[in-house]
């Protein structure tokens, strides 16, 4: 579809590129442009600009950039089309509209409403007759009139089909409702609501777009949750639970929770920076998403085993979308609902000043695991602190958590400091040997996979493997290079040398093939593994520093002796069985 210049114009003028980019990247000027963590490849610091005047954004990690349209198509995944009628939207422009034009978008845009009027409809049959057990259920949780309200909470009454006729009566298709899991097909075929007889949570993303459903039983048959399938509009991984209301909220932060009950509590209770995820394991979707929000992020999971793994997954994810991450512990609830009934929003108040970093975190669930009391517990428990205290990057931090650690166990803070410095030297020295571990394995891997093809000098091979490479492509250069076959570390590769110098004077493109006669089936994969694996062409003078390498490292063997006579022998003896 055509747009006209004029349109995209003032499309462009009323989406000014920092604005439009900055609805998913928090970003932070610098000189005349804006920089931010890339939407579109993980990383830890920000290498996404954004040049206002310019009215485009680039990426310096991953090399993506253009325009607003550009960013919208990339980050909604959305044709040019759709991104063009999405912007437009936001900025209240009228689309010329093209009936012709099969638009993704527009059919998005017809989800996204039925969803809304389904949630309207949970709504209304909440508050309606057949709603009772619903409001009774919210009553006994103690969920307050303006609560219900807020979060737009519903009723999906008793029976198989009341949504599918009251959509359907409303103008939206069976196909559509299938599209976003509000029906579904039985195994005969025949097509009944997915929810009833459950109190609903609308999910709406930050646009305040209902994109998906929650459902409840209201007793405790299984099972707990329905929710709605993920669909075009319903992605779990880039949404969070009352995040639309939340964005708007003062307090500094954002609360994460692992229930959607845990948030609607906590915005009862006045802690309307609440959010949860949906039923799925945190993200780094989610984190940065969070990052867009707030600076700090505080982790109220359930003390139990899950929670306490679920949270240890997390942390690490929010730190690198650049979150300040506290974590909330909490005693004698297990969750914020049960603890806010139980104790009031000041208790929680306190835990919330409290809530520790990530560093004390780790440390009281350490301690938590050892008795004290117990000499041996103790020294166990000493030990194990100091391995983890000794990976904290800050010498301060080791210092400070040490002295907690040592207060703790009841020993001097000398002591720990000792224990502590040896677990980073041990672990200094560990990094330090898989680090030679893992540079000898990728030398290793260079190295030809059959033991009597081994180099026996890497660097000069790696120069040598390059060049034949080279010249194989462009052996008019054989002339020009200064080189003799025996200078050759690898006798493979100085005799597949002499073979091409040979084939130029006889006047023969290089070939391999004609090479095999001479050159055992190991020898000849080697040598096809070495021209695949180099197969960009390089410039004159990088095959000129190839031969210099090539000559200094043959005289540097010539000098060390024994090891040097034995690879010229070596030279000479292929030399000879191909009579050169
Ligand atoms: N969940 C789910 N499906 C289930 C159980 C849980 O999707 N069968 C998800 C829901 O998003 C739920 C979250 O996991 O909110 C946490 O579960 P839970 O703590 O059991 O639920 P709460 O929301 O705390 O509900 P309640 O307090 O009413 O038990
Ligand atoms: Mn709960």
């Amino acid at each position: 579809m055509a747009f006209s210049q004029a349109f995209l114009d003032e499309l462009a003028a009323r989406n000014p590129i920092e604005d439009v980019v900055g609805h998913y990247v928090a970003l932070t000027r610098r000189g005349s442009n804006l920089f931010g963590l890339c939407p579109f490849h993980s990383e830890k610091t920000p290498s996404f600009s954004v040049a206002p005047d310019k009215g485009i954004y680039y990426c310096f990690g991953c090399h993506k950039g253009g325009g607003a349209v550009n960013f919208i198509m990339e980050v909604e995944n959305l044709d040019y089309p759709d991104a063009v009628r999405f912007l437009a939207k936001q900025a209240g422009m009228e689309v010329p509209d093209d009936p012709e034009y099969r638009s993704a978008y527009k059919e998005q845009e017809r989800l996204r409403n039925l969803c809304k009027d389904a949630a309207r409809y949970f709504h209304q049959q909440l508050n309606g007759p057949e709603g009772q057990p619903g409001r009774d259920y919210l009553a006994k949780r103690g969920l307050s009139r303006a609560t219900v309200t807020r979060f737009g909470l519903g009723f999906a009454p008793q029976g198989w089909s009341n949504l599918l006729d009251t959509m359907t009566k409303n103008g939206y298709t069976k196909e559509e409702l299938l599209k976003v899991g509000l029906i579904q097909k039985s195994q005969k075929g025949s097509l009944h609501d997915r929810f009833h007889n459950r109190l609903m949570f609308p999910i709406i993303d930050v646009r305040g777009n209902v994109i998906g459903f929650g459902g409840r039983v209201m007793d405790d048959s299984k099972p707990k949750y329905l929710n709605s399938p993920e669909s075009v509009i319903f992605n779990k991984r880039k949404n969070l639970f009352a995040l639309n209301v939340a964005k708007k909220s003062k307090q500094g932060r954002l609360i994460l929770t692992e229930g959607y009950m845990d948030a609607i509590a906590l915005h009862q209770y006045g802690f309307d920076c609440a959010v949860a995820s949906l039923g799925t394991a945190l993200t780094e979707e989610h984190a940065q998403l969070l990052a867009k929000y707030t600076s700090q992020v505080v982790l109220t999971y359930d003390g139990d085993e899950a929670g306490q793994n679920a949270t240890r997954r997390a942390i690490p994810m929010l730190e690198k979308a650049g979150l300040q991450v506290k974590i909330l512990r909490m005693q004698g609830a297990k969750d914020p609902d049960e603890f806010l009934k139980k104790y009031g929003a000041d208790k929680f108040r306190v835990l919330l000043d409290r809530s520790e970093n990530q560093a004390e975190y780790r440390l009281l669930s350490l301690q938590n695991r050892f008795d004290l009391e117990q000499d041996d517990q103790r020294v166990a428990f000493l030990r194990e602190a100091a391995e983890l205290i000794s990976t904290f990057g800050a010498p301060v931090q080791r210092e400070v958590y040490g002295a907690r650690a040592a207060e703790a166990a009841g020993v001097t803070p000398e002591a720990m400091k000792l224990e502590i410095n040896r677990a980073f030297k041990r672990r200094k020295a560990q990094e330090q040997k898989r680090q030679t571990q893992a540079d000898m394995n990728v030398e290793a891997q260079r190295q030809p996979r059959e033991k009597e093809l081994r180099y026996s000098n890497l660097r000069s091979a790696r120069a040598e493997e390059l060049l034949f490479a080279q010249l194989y492509k462009s052996p008019e250069h054989l002339q020009d290079l200064k080189l003799l076959p025996q200078q050759f570390s690898s006798p493979l590769l100085g005799k597949a040398f002499h073979m091409l110098q040979q084939q130029q004077e006889s006047g023969q493109q290089p070939s391999l093939s004609a090479m095999a006669g001479e050159l055992t089936a190991d020898e000849m994969s080697h040598l096809s593994r070495v021209l695949s694996d180099n197969d960009l062409l390089v410039s004159e003078e990088t095959m000129e520093q190839c031969a210099g390498v090539i000559r200094s490292e043959y005289q540097k063997s010539l000098l060390s002796g024994e090891d040097a006579v034995r690879n010229w022998k070596e030279q000479f003896k292929n030399k000879q069985r191909y009579g050169g």
